[in-house]
């Protein structure tokens, strides 16, 4: 599919790690995702991918959401930097042995955040590498923090900012859940996903959705949506689905028909 405006795809961290153990990559879902993507052909594309066990666990461990506070942070802070950039790596050389020109783009270096929100964003090298038909591949990161000193900035928060600065078609959310639950489905068997809603019935529903089960700095699925409504309210279509189900993803990017949760304005 070609379209101008670009496509954003967010990958979560549950999806390309196993989030329960440390530093532990989901290889086949990471070469599988790849191909997928490959085989779509959607362009323009930027990717966003999560921390899952390479960033959360070290984040948790220092603090870095929490701020700048004493000296023995700094080595956490740059350890969850260095995580990411080794799972970006994996992520990206996916991506190249599928013939992409995926192109690393650290956030740290070129967003810098206010109280946890996206202050300071250059778009300069993003739009140069869009423009020139490249694959930027982002993540979630450890950023600098105007009040802070440092935080962690989620891919979603990033994934919605994007999307908004870059006018994107749409936002396809790669989730290891079918998508959006009337509760959490890993503790509610009576959970219901939820195919279709709008901005103003989710600010209902957030209330009833409960959080990640996995140590999340980031804030689980309620963040998650919070961050997308943004987005969505802007007429940016949102679709979560499974990307642990093979194909999803790739039937997503085609624009076909897939279980999941879609969010509009409204
Ligand atoms: C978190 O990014 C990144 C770090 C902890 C450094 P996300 O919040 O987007 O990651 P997932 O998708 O929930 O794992």
């Amino acid at each position: 599919m070609r379209c101008s405006s670009p496509t954003v795809l967010k990958i979560g961290g549950s999806v390309i790690t196993f989030k329960d153990r440390a530093l532990t990559p989901n290889l086949p879902a990471i070469e599988r995702l790849a191909r997928e993507i490959s085989e779509s052909q959607v362009s323009p594309l930027i990717i966003v991918h999560g921390g899952g066990s390479f960033g959360h666990p070290i984040a948790a461990e220092y603090k870095i959401a929490d701020g700048f506070r004493e000296s023995g942070q700094r080595v956490g802070f740059s350890k969850t930097h260095n995580a990411m950039v080794s799972l970006n790596s994996l992520v990206i050389e996916a991506l190249l042995n599928n013939g992409l020109p995926a192109f690393s783009i650290a956030p740290s270096s070129f967003i810098v955040t206010r109280s946890g929100r996206i202050h300071y964003l250059c778009m300069d090298v993003l739009g140069q590498a869009i423009k020139l038909g490249f694959i930027p591949v982002l993540y979630g990161d450890a950023v600098f923090d105007y009040s802070y000193g440092f935080t962690i900035l989620s891919g979603d928060q990033i994934v919605s900012r994007l999307a908004v600065e870059l006018n994107a078609s749409r936002i396809i959310v790669g989730v290891d859940v079918d998508g959006l639950y009337t509760s959490d489905p890993k503790m509610d068997p009576h959970a219901q996903l939820i195919t279709k809603v709008t901005v103003s019935e989710l600010k209902d529903l957030l209330s009833r959705i409960g959080g990640s089960s996995f140590t999340d700095v980031t804030g689980g699925m309620v963040k998650k949506v919070i961050e997308l409504m943004v987005p969505a309210s802007a007429g940016i279509e949102v679709l979560i689905i499974n990307a642990l189900k093979p194909n999803n993803v790739y039937r997503a990017l085609k624009g076909e028909e897939v279980v999941g949760t879609r969010i509009i304005k409204g």
